[in-house]
């Protein structure tokens, strides 16, 4: 696609029908892997799986750690779809197009993680962060998922964001984390997204701490941006994989490693989260 200009409604529906053509499954949920989390589709039964490379018109620059397929499947029965790796956030118009391919083979609930650095100072490297809000930081310089053109196909012009995560949903990841007995690592709060790549300085978290963030990262805001245009309910949640660095004395410096290791620690548990609670979403 030109620069700035983004995939057209045809683009995506090409693409979807592609995908449509070549499996069965009918997926009601679509799912995307954070950095160090794609085991998640790896649970997937019944595997139809595609490079991202083979797929029409799909990017490929993905994140390092990030594995890049689409995978199909069942997960205990219901029907899926998962992105195992993401794409980096400096092609803004590259995020739109896997949310909106969801949106037309038909998902209606999309569950996203990925991994953040923990500003709260009661959280803890480990913790599973239950987003209920956020901060769109590139937003504020001008740099909207949905900026140009509105097409009215796939939603309005001026769409709301006071209700982008589903509460209901973020009830049920309460209940079903309890029920495994995850009480002591569940949290919840609000998700500030950055441009990266650069990690912040220690003035910028002190910054983003004072205006209301528990965790920074440099995904899923547009995701969820894109998904609420288009009408699907969104559920999000951010492993902390590392603190933010907040103080001039703390010898801790950010780093890809921390971040991928922190999610193999916990990411069977974050898999059998959303795993549990796939199969409790109730669709129409
Ligand atoms: Cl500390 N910052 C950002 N921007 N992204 C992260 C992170 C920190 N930790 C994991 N992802």
């Amino acid at each position: 696609p030109e620069a700035n200009k983004g995939y057209s409604y045809e683009d995506c529906k090409a693409t979807a029908d592609w995908l449509l053509a070549q499996t069965d499954v009918r997926p009601t949920v679509g799912i995307v892997c954070g950095s160090g989390l794609g085991g998640l589709a790896d649970m997937l039964k019944d595997q139809v799986a595609f490079n991202y490379k083979d797929i029409p018109n799909f990017p490929q620059s993905t994140v390092h750690g990030h594995a890049g397929r689409l995978v199909f499947g069942t997960l205990k029965g219901r029907p899926c779809v998962c992105m195992q790796g993401r794409f980096h956030l400096s092609y803004i118009m590259h995020i739109t197009l896997p949310m909106r391919i969801f949106k037309l083979l038909g998902v209606e609930t999309v569950m996203l993680t990925n991994a953040a650095g923990g500003l709260n100072q009661d959280f803890k490297v480990g913790d599973i962060m239950i987003i209920k809000d956020h901060l769109n930081m590139p937003g504020f310089a001008g740099n909207n998922p949905l900026s140009g053109p509105n097409d009215e196909r796939f939603g309005v012009r001026f769409p709301c964001m006071s209700d982008a995560y589903d509460r209901e949903l973020q009830q049920l990841a309460m209940d079903v984390g309890q029920e495994l007995g995850y009480g002591d690592f569940l949290r919840e709060g609000v998700y500030c997204v950055l441009g990266g790549p650069s990690f912040e300085t220690i003035a910028e978290c002190r910054m983003l701490h004072k205006l209301g963030a528990d965790a920074v990262g440099m995904s899923t805001v547009h995701e969820v941006i894109i998904a609420r245009h288009c009408g699907m309910r969104v559920f999000a949640l951010s492993l902390i994989t590392n603190q933010a660095v907040m103080d001039y004395d703390s010898e801790e410096k950010a780093n890809h490693e921390e971040v991928l290791q922190t999610g193999r620690q916990r990411a069977q548990q974050l898999e059998r989260l959303v795993s549990t609670m796939v199969t409790r979403i109730e669709h129409n």
